[in-house]
């Protein structure tokens, strides 16, 4: 097991000034399997550039080799949905901070990220709107019919409940009030009833409740080791008739064996996911158009979505190298 030497502001005058210099020669890898928009690369190069940084860059990768080869050097990397492993952090020797441009961050080992003194950071907030839209985009999807002949319905009126009211969650609240939806939500972590009632949305106590009573359920928990496979048959069975469950959250909060059963007994319920799940190929085949999958995570797929967050992702690791700025930092 090599010696792993933290990175560390202690001595801060000292080594901020020292760290000023050190930046001139620093690598900064751009990471993604799947890219950013053109506009969003240009953008954090020139960031980085500006302050002297050298930008690498790893695009459309098929192979963890590439991965582990392009890490060998650098100092700092912007990552997407990229796995960064404690295998990654062994091949990248000099890596001092992870920015993963998006809100999840279930992709990077931080545990293992801070055993070796590396600082993992998310960009919370920077592409939920696209995240929001494309949720309320796909309950009109399956509201009528995956847009082929038939008679469908309309999402007005119906009760759109959403499941954890953080930066996505909200977005959709907001935007299921503005097509006429009633919104419920359910979030333990949000204790100041004010966030709920100002934006117009009924708070429910429990996910029982919450569950019961919704036409559209939006999922918006991460994939942690408590909410992993936390949604399944008791709470799906629990759904009104003709409801549907959206997720465009991750595929492993959901159980597939108890999604499978409901979806079976239930042939009223749907489900819609941005993220398909393992089963998908056996869902398709067995429950036509109550199923649908997005053939990519595509939540985030917007110029709009690249250029904040990975804009963000830049100026975060410019702003730790420079002055030691941890606020987004998610492995403390
Ligand atoms: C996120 O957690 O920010 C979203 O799931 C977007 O992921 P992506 O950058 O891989 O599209």
């Amino acid at each position: 097991m090599p010696t792993i030497v933290p990175y560390t502001f202690e001595k801060k005058e000292e080594k901020v000034i020292d760290f000023i210099s050190l930046i001139k020669n620093m690598k900064v890898l751009i990471a993604t399997e799947k890219p950013f928009a053109q506009k969003a690369v240009n953008g954090i190069k020139e960031i980085l550039e500006a302050a002297d940084m050298q930008v690498v860059l790893l695009e459309k990768y098929t192979d963890k080799a590439q991965l582990l080869e392009a890490v060998a050097d650098v100092d700092a990397m912007i990552v997407r949905s990229d796995k960064v492993t404690a295998e990654v952090m062994d091949a990248a020797r000099n890596l001092k901070i992870v920015v993963r441009a998006g809100a999840g961050f279930d992709n990077v080992d931080c545990c293992e990220a801070k055993r070796r003194g590396i600082v993992v950071m998310n960009t919370p907030g920077q592409n939920s709107n696209a995240v929001a839209e494309l949720a309320l985009a796909m309950m009109i999807f399956m509201s009528r019919n995956e847009f082929t002949p038939g008679t469908g319905s309309e999402i007005k009126g119906k009760t759109l409940a959403i499941h954890a009211y953080g930066n996505v969650g909200r977005l959709v609240g907001c935007k299921g009030k503005a097509l006429g939806m009633n919104v419920i939500a359910y979030d333990p972590f949000v204790s100041d009833c004010n966030v709920f009632t100002c934006d117009g949305v009924e708070k429910v106590e429990s996910l029982d409740e919450l569950y019961s009573r919704a036409d559209f359920l939006s999922l918006h928990i991460p994939a942690t080791e408590q909410t992993k496979g936390s949604i399944g048959y008791e709470l799906l069975t629990r759904m009104p008739k003709g409801a549907t469950l959206v997720n465009t959250a991750r595929k492993e909060v959901i159980d597939e064996q108890g999604l499978k059963r409901a979806l079976a007994e239930r042939e009223d319920l749907k489900y819609v996911t941005d993220v398909a799940p393992e089963c998908a190929q056996e869902l398709c085949e067995c429950f036509g158009k109550r199923f649908f999958a997005t053939p990519k995570k595509m939540g985030a797929e917007t110029a709009e979505a690249n250029i904040n967050a990975g804009l963000a992702a830049a100026r975060q690791i410019v702003d730790y190298f420079t002055t030691g700025n941890t606020r987004f930092q998610v492995n403390k």
